[in-house]
């Protein structure tokens, strides 16, 4: 049987760090509200020149360089983003031009914060059908570019970043061995961003309302967002024959310490087989789940044979999981 595994990781991050303490001079909140409710401490956030392409280029290198791979050896790119350069082309058609990745079809998927488990798992069905061997999977975000800085219940979360896998083709007992992907529209006012669609396109009255930025109903989201994180992450591992006792790794998307924290008490993982990151980086959407893993990979903290549990939820609502054996 074939399955998709993932052979080389890379991740980036904009130099900008914005801290609690910058966050306290521009809305009225406090580093010790953010870091009680969130667990969040930093975040990274791009500059005026860096778009959703430049942060993924640079995650898609390090991946293909650890994977030993040059760019004509992938033949398709996933890119998981809600933020991307502007609304066509792709970012995935950008990344393929610019990293010259000559044979290469690319996508796009938008599926919010979940775009980091919808970019792997459609990879890695183009390689479980045999059609490719090789697959590039990028979740990249710039959300300060969609974020309102005067409202503190979202510029608190959102960040930047990008990370990328390749999945190549093996025959071995190990790589990914199961994947669910779900939704559910009629939570979509939750979470969502009014302007700039076919809705409501982009227009000096429209800018003048605000409705380029992400508008979030975060108490709401939550409550979801743990209940869905639980069903999803035990339904993928009892199918497959295992419980969370046979997790090396939970790797969450990184929203909120507490959603994480609630989440994994649920399923009975403790959090010391529990990856975050939440505090560096604050909630980098698709982008969280690969910059993750490519901090766990650095840490020592993923090994051969290990089984690793990814699960990622967001607006849409949209969410997944993915179960692998390292
Ligand atoms: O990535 C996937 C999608 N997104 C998420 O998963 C995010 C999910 N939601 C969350 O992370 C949390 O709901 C937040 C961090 C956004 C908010 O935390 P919360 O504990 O749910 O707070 P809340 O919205 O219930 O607000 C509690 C209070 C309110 O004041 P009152 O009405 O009790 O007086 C808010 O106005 O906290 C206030 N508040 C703040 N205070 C200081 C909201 N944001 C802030 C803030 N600083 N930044």
């Amino acid at each position: 049987m074939t399955r998709a595994r993932i052979i080389g990781v890379g991740a980036y991050a904009p130099k900008r760090v914005l801290s609690n303490a910058d966050l306290e001079k521009m809305v009225a909140t406090s580093d010790e509200w953010i870091v009680q409710r969130t667990g969040i401490r930093e975040r990274r956030i791009a500059d005026d020149t860096e778009a959703t392409s430049d942060l993924a280029i640079k995650a898609a290198q390090q991946a293909l360089e650890r994977a030993n791979l040059v760019p004509e050896d992938i033949e398709f790119i996933a890119v998981g983003t809600t933020t991307p350069d502007m609304v066509f082309p792709s970012v995935g058609n950008i990344v393929q031009h610019r990293l010259g990745c000559r044979r290469a079809g690319s996508v796009d998927l938008m599926a919010a914060c979940a775009g980091s488990v919808y970019s792997l798992v459609t990879g890695a069905q183009f390689i479980q059908t045999g059609k490719y061997k090789r697959v590039l999977c990028i979740g990249a975000e710039t959300l300060s570019k969609i974020t309102d800085f005067t409202d503190r219940g979202t510029c608190i979360l959102l960040a930047d970043a990008a990370g990328a896998v390749v999945l190549e083709a093996t025959e071995e007992d190990r790589g990914i061995i199961d994947v669910d992907l779900y939704s559910d529209g009629q939570y979509w006012e939750l979470l969502y961003m009014p302007g700039g669609g076919s809705r409501h396109p982009a227009t000096a009255e429209t800018v003048a309302q605000r409705m380029h930025y992400a508008k979030m109903k975060g108490n709401e989201v939550f409550k979801v967002a743990v209940r869905m994180f639980v069903e999803c992450a035990e339904k993928i591992l009892s199918r497959n024959g295992f419980t969370a006792a046979d997790v090396s790794l939970f790797i969450p998307h990184q929203a909120n310490l507490r959603i994480i924290e609630a989440a994994s008490k649920r399923v009975n993982l403790p959090m010391d087989r529990v990856f975050v990151n939440v505090d560096r980086y604050g909630n980098t959407g698709a982008a969280s789940i690969y910059v993750a893993l490519e901090e766990a990979l650095a840490a020592g903290r993923i090994k051969r044979g290990d089984l690793i549990l990814m699960a990622a939820f967001g607006g849409g609502f949209a969410w997944g999981a993915v179960l692998m054996r390292w």
